[in-house]
């Protein structure tokens, strides 16, 4: 099965090839191509995701995208198209004008590349965002008469495992290797999430922030600590600068909470602790701040550490899974990878975590999900039937997860 994807959740715009198949119960994929574009530089000065410039840009960008992923892989002859298409796929991209004409010069200039299905993420994320992944999906769906299957987002962070970015090699997925029950813990700059499976594709979830998400609260204090967009990285790299400089804990300048630590469930609370930042820092001279920043992120990195630990010693005490998936940006992190890996050593499930490429958001993870999801029998859209070309057939939806 051959999957083109697209994803545009957020502020990656992103579209990948996927061969897939199963045979003798193997799964193995091969990565036909992925082209990736981040808005990181165009949200800095605002110093988060500015949601109507994030959907313009996906809309100028991803024809472009499609361009580059098209040329680089074998294509079948283009089928022939004329006005009543072109009035169709003007209908489709109507409220995405900043994508029309690029689109128009891709399919006049480019094959159909020969795909099964068209994948893209339809939620959780920023609605207008998820739109011109929908809206592109669909007008290509038109143009190459090829049916549309739409992805959550949060299932593909955690399928991310599935698939390494290593291009045109036949590589085995580890997903055999998955053992039931599974505990997924997802966090990102938009969810933190923990997720039982006791089978495959079946997600309940035992617990959630109920203020802001991890990645949240790492960009939210980079911006205090007066770093750029995305915050992550640039915690994480003070701290561990910190840490290798004085690898025993120390003393901290700050003491930050570690808020719901020992809450008897499995849920997370990050806005307290981005507020006790806020209330360190806005005592702090800016020359203060300057050489105080290591410390903070150090302790700041020591408090997520600790809460995202006990959470997961929790639901691992709770739920005994046997497997374990960490998932989403903020699993790119390698010290909170390092003592998550612990906590599932001490209780004997295996731990898998996406390759560092594939931990942000990317086309990749959408199109293995899409291509585990179909072989479950997910619903798809064929463009030509009354659903794909309404409004109504796939819809974006920024707060639905694992529907
Ligand atoms: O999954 P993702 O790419 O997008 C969402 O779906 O939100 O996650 C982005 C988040 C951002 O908040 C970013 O700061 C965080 O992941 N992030 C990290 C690291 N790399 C990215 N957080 C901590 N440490 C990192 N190394
Ligand atoms: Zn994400």
């Amino acid at each position: 099965m051959r999957i083109l994807a697209i994803e545009t959740s957020c502020d990656e715009s992103s579209v990948a090839l996927l061969q897939a198949s199963t045979q003798d119960g193997r799964t193995s994929f091969v990565v036909e191509g992925v082209e990736t574009h981040s808005q990181i530089d165009l949200h800095q000065a605002y110093g988060g995701v500015y949601p109507s410039l994030a959907k313009r840009e996906h809309a100028k960008r991803l024809p472009h995208l499609l361009a580059k992923l098209c040329t680089s892989t074998k294509s079948t002859k283009s089928l022939p198209f004329d006005s009543i298409v072109v009035a169709d796929i003007a209908k489709i991209l109507e409220r995405e004008p900043d994508a029309l004409p690029a689109f128009i010069q891709f399919i006049t200039t480019h094959e159909r590349p020969s795909i099964d299905y068209i994948a893209v993420t339809n939620g959780p994320g920023l609605e207008p965002a998820l739109w011109v992944g929908i809206a592109i999906a669909k007008a290509l769906a038109r143009v190459w008469a090829v049916p549309v299957v739409p992805i959550d987002h949060m299932e593909g962070h955690i399928l991310s495992i599935c698939v390494t970015h290593q291009e045109n090699e036949t590589q085995l997925s580890p997903v055999e290797e998955i053992r039931f029950p599974l505990l997924s813990l997802l966090i990102s700059g938009g969810h933190t999430e923990l997720v039982i499976s006791e089978s495959w594709r079946s997600y309940k979830k035992i617990g959630q922030t109920r203020d802001d998400a991890v990645g949240e609260a790492y960009d939210k204090v980079a911006r205090m600590l007066g770093l750029p967009y995305p915050g992550g990285p640039q915690i994480a790299l003070l701290a561990e600068q910190e840490r290798a400089l004085s690898p025993l804990p120390q003393k901290s300048i700050i003491d930050l909470p570690r808020p719901m630590r020992y809450t008897p469930d499995c849920d997370f609370s990050f806005s307290g602790l981005k507020t006790a930042v806020l209330y360190a820092t806005q005592k702090m001279t800016p020359d203060d701040l300057l050489s105080a920043r290591p410390a903070i992120a150090r302790e700041f990195e020591d408090a997520v550490k600790d809460v995202l630990v006990a959470k997961v010693t929790r639901a691992m005490q709770t739920y005994t899974p046997r497997s374990s998936i960490v998932a989403g940006g903020v699993a790119s992190n390698q010290f909170l990878r390092d003592h998550l890996q612990q906590v599932a050593l001490a209780h004997g499930a295996t731990m898998f975590f996406p390759t560092k490429q594939l931990a942000t958001d990317n086309a990749l993870m959408i199109a293995v999900t899409a291509f585990f999801a179909i072989q479950d029998g997910k619903k798809v859209y064929a463009y030509d039937s009354e659903t794909c070309t309404s409004p109504e057939a796939i819809r974006a939806n920024g707060g639905q997860v694992f529907q």
